[in-house]
């Protein structure tokens, strides 16, 4: 039976586990810094940042995406940080993505101050589509939840990224207790009159802080009675498939909220993510306790079969779910900063 067994991994050239999952998105974090403080992610002073040095380099990380799309049938790379834009030579590291074959979709996570100066040239690179960070509509709350005045920044980096074709925009917003989750209507407000789609996301225990707390968090059930407040919402009929967000139709549709219930209804069973960090590691889940590196390999002249092989016993290995809910629970060694979201 699936899980239950130490049977030896089947011969497959995808990144299959144990549980009958096949991992198809890769998710990349190509810097741990950032130019947000937010508080649920970071200190003000901010992290140890990794140095440069262990850092994979533009041509580490073009062969490693090119491994994962040619022979381990990844199909989708996400782009993540820290924040991603604040990587050196980002556009080269898209154009050697979109040239690879077949050619993956394309995206990226991101604080949005960088929009406005860089969004044509990303879509030039290759980029397909873009996910966005943003809280609250408020300037001072924003400096409040971020430790910097950049909301107006975020905002037109939004409308740059519309106008430079990467739609739908997406829009996720994290609700905190007693700090902004009184803004989830007019958040809602906001994207369906910009067109973006907004989704909420249930805060995880990654901060660095170790301050979150399970009986404080914001649900997404609660998230729904707060949008339910103003809003209609009816079950979208579309599929969900391995996407985590539950969506519902606002006020008959056609436009849409989505709601990541990543705590308290885990689709863990539907994960079909891979991570790999700045520094080279790779990550079978957010949670993980453990990691595989790959830039010691690389650097001590491994092949491509080598790797590949690396990253396949990898992800037989990933657990079943992320156990936030079980009592032993730890959260990973990583912030999330240095995982990439
Ligand atoms: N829980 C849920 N989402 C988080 N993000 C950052 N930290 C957490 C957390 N602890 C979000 C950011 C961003 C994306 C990368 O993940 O707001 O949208
Ligand atoms: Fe930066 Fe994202 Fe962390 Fe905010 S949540 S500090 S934008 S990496």
């Amino acid at each position: 039976m699936p899980g239950t067994s130490s049977a030896p991994r089947p011969d497959n050239p995808a990144l299959i586990d144990r549980f009958g999952r096949v991992a198809a998105d890769l998710r990349v974090s190509l810097t741990d810094r950032c130019n947000l403080r937010c508080t649920y992610c970071m200190p003000a002073e901010g992290l140890d940042w990794m140095p440069g040095g262990e850092m994979l380099d533009e041509d580490e990380l073009g062969r490693l995406i090119r491994i994962a799309v040619e022979t381990l049938g990844i199909t989708n790379v996400r782009f993540t940080g820290g924040e991603p834009t604040l990587r050196k030579g980002i556009e080269k590291i898209i154009a050697a993505t979109a040239a690879l074959s077949p050619r993956p979709r394309i995206s990226m996570t991101t604080n949005g101050i960088g929009l406005v100066r860089r969004a044509k040239s990303l879509v030039d690179a290759g980029l397909d589509r873009i996910n966005v960070s943003l809280d609250t509509l408020r300037p001072e709350r924003f400096q409040e939840i971020t430790r910097r005045d950049r909301l107006s920044d975020v905002l037109d980096g939004l409308a740059a990224a519309r106008d430079a074709g990467l739609t739908p925009v997406k829009v996720n917003a994290v609700l905190l207790p007693g700090i902004n989750d009184d803004e989830a209507a007019s958040l809602l407000r906001y994207c369906v009159d910009h067109g973006y789609h907004l989704r909420f996301i249930e805060q995880m225990p990654l901060d660095p802080q170790h301050g979150w707390k399970r009986t404080q968090m914001i649900t997404a059930e609660r998230i729904l009675e707060l949008l339910r407040e103003e809003f209609e919402l009816t079950e979208s009929p579309s599929p969900r498939g391995a996407a985590p967000a539950e969506r519902w139709l606002v006020d008959g549709g056609p436009a849409e909220v989505g709601v990541i219930a990543s705590v308290t209804r885990p689709f863990c069973g539907d994960c079909d993510r891979t991570r790999l960090t700045a520094d080279g590691a790779l990550r079978s889940c957010l949670f993980s306790q453990s990691e595989t590196d790959l830039r010691a390999p690389l650097r001590a002249g491994a092949d491509d079969a080598e790797i590949a092989e690396l990253w396949r016993a990898t992800m037989w290995a990933k657990l079943a779910g992320h156990q936030i809910n079980d009592a032993g629970f730890a959260q990973p060694l990583r912030p999330m900063s240095a995982i990439g979201g």
